[in-house]
């Protein structure tokens, strides 16, 4: 079954509460909390998103998809755990250090932090990344986000050599019988949903495209067919 997860970052800020309601009637499935520290990516959301999220938790039990696009997985980690998230999902490039299994090493530390603080947890890839660079991890994780624009801003264009890095990964799960969510996150509109979906996708992070919308629940029952 497909899911939808509306990102808020390019929501407008002059109706939050009108937005989220609306998006709450609309039936998103999840709220996509895309965090940006100004390093890892130039835009920086963090106060923002932090903000937003905890404005969500008091309206809505809507469940929250954290993408942390950041340097400093731990601090953020803790940040958002206290707003008790569905998931927390952060970058395999965040662990650049020259010393790749210390990265390895890092990485799983990051992850069984995580879920021992009770939340899933997603490990997300940029476009230029190789998947073969995370199946060790894939066994340990609730979710895959694979980024079909380059992380940083809204409104951009799916880049269509994605496709097969989710077919391939699809393949790859089916293969080992590995059972985790494909989340596939930028530049997802009525026309790209159906490619990502037949590639394997079957979580769709949709922002600007649903947010323009004139009524939220059409396009995410559309995206979800
Ligand atoms: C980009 C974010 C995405 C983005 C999706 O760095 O991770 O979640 O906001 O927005 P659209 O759907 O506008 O590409
Ligand atoms: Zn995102």
């Amino acid at each position: 079954m497909v899911e939808v997860s509306t990102s808020i970052l390019t929501m407008d800020e002059k109706d939050i509460s009108k937005t989220i309601m609306n998006l709450e009637i609309a039936k998103t499935d999840y709220f996509h909390i895309d965090v940006m520290d100004g390093k890892f990516v130039t835009k920086n959301t963090y106060a923002k998103m932090l903000n937003y999220s905890s404005y969500i938790k008091r309206i809505s039990n809507l469940p929250l998809d954290v993408h942390l696009m950041v340097e400093d997985v731990q601090s953020a980690v803790d940040d958002f755990l206290s707003l008790e998230p569905n998931i927390i999902t952060f970058h395999f490039e965040s662990f650049d250090n020259e010393d790749k299994e210390k990265n390895r090493k890092d990485i799983l530390d990051m992850i069984r932090y995580i879920k021992d603080n009770n939340c899933k947890v997603g490990l997300a890839i940029k476009p230029n990344t190789n998947l073969e660079d995370i199946y060790e991890f894939l066994p340990y994780i609730h979710m895959c986000l694979i980024m079909t624009v380059e992380p940083g801003k809204g409104g951009q264009e799916l880049i269509t050599s994605t496709l097969k890095k989710i077919e391939n990964l699809k393949t790859y799960i089916d293969k080992n019988d590995i059972d985790i969510d494909i989340e596939v996150d930028g530049g997802i509109n009525l026309v790209t949903a159906k490619d990502v979906k037949k590639s394997g996708a079957n979580i769709l992070v949709s922002g600007t495209a649903v947010l323009m919308a004139k009524d939220y629940k059409v396009i995410i029952d559309e995206l979800r067919k």
